[in-house]
């Protein structure tokens, strides 16, 4: 089985730290894609949900509104940086916890469900990982999560790299297929795959297109989508002054006039809403 130490190291650095810093522009331009795995998942109160890679805490709070305080909602991540953010946020609420855990090894509590808004394209080793998620269900369990589609189907995430790239005269595309990353499930065929080795029956990949609110102004969102994604690896990886930042940023800034609405840059993303039941 291979180990998750490399992104555990990510999501423990730079990247756990700006999902923090950035918070608030994050959820509310994932807010409308978990809603539709929460949807799809469809809890009810009194329920126990697992939240697999719980980041900062803001999916746990909604599965917390639906379960109720007889329910129980258990939020894992590898995230230290995260993880301190989603006590915060949820500190209040007895019927939710917050764990250190590797979803892939680490033992997990049984639950009826389990959820995940972008949390679990990150294994090295899916088919463990999700073996490991089932076996925290009983027979019959709910699974629901959110993932990404194409890079190039999701303006939300490429719109920027595409800029970067031109910029810098270097490739922004996916890592390799299936390689632990946002786009690991695009290819719906592994997911598929991946579930039904790991014990998943009655699996459903159901495509969901949108668009999503990028931050509330087009200068914000230009500094906010060149710090995130392939954008920001890219220029990261080149060691980009600031100046020449500024200027990609105000390139980006343009390309978001098509997009405005009410002043507020909306681009479209694409998504895979994946159910199973645990066999
Ligand atoms: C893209 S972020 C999504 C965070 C959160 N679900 C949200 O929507 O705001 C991916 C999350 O998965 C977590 N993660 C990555 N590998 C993990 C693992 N092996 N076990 C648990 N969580 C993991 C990361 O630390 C990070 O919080």
């Amino acid at each position: 089985m291979s180990d998750n130490g490399t992104q555990i190291r990510r999501w423990n650095e730079d990247s756990g730290q700006r999902w923090v810093d950035l918070e608030g522009h994050l959820d509310r331009q994932l807010a409308p894609l978990g809603e539709a795995a929460l949807t799809a998942l469809a809890p009810v109160a009194g329920e126990r949900v697992l939240d697999v890679g719980c980041g900062t805490g803001a999916t746990s709070l909604r599965l917390a509104e639906r379960v109720g305080p007889s329910g129980l909602v258990v939020g894992v991540d590898v995230s230290r940086p995260m993880l301190t953010r989603a006590r915060e946020r949820t500190a209040e609420l007895g019927h939710v916890q917050i764990l250190e855990a590797d979803a892939q090894v680490a033992p997990l509590p049984a639950v009826d469900a389990a959820f995940s808004r972008f949390g679990v394209m990150f294994f090295a080793d899916p088919v463990a990982a999700f073996r490991n998620v089932r076996a925290a269900l009983t027979p019959g369990g709910r699974l629901a999560f959110v993932c990404w589609r194409r890079l190039e189907d999701n303006p939300v995430m490429g719109l920027a790299g595409e800029i970067v790239a031109r910029a810098l005269g270097v490739s922004v595309a996916a890592a390799e297929p299936r390689a632990p990353g946002p786009f690991a499930f695009a290819d719906d065929a592994w997911p598929r795959e991946f579930l039904t080795r790991a014990g998943w029956g009655d699996v459903a990949i159901t495509p969901f297109d949108t668009r999503v609110p990028v931050t509330d102004h087009p200068a914000t969102a230009a500094r906010f989508l060149v710090q995130m994604g392939p954008a920001g690896t890219a220029l990261r990886e080149a060691g980009v002054d600031a100046a020449r930042t500024t200027a990609i940023e105000a390139e980006v800034e343009t390309a978001l006039e098509p997009h405005l609405r009410d002043g507020v840059p909306w681009l479209p993303a694409a998504v895979w809403v994946v159910t199973a039941r645990a066999l």
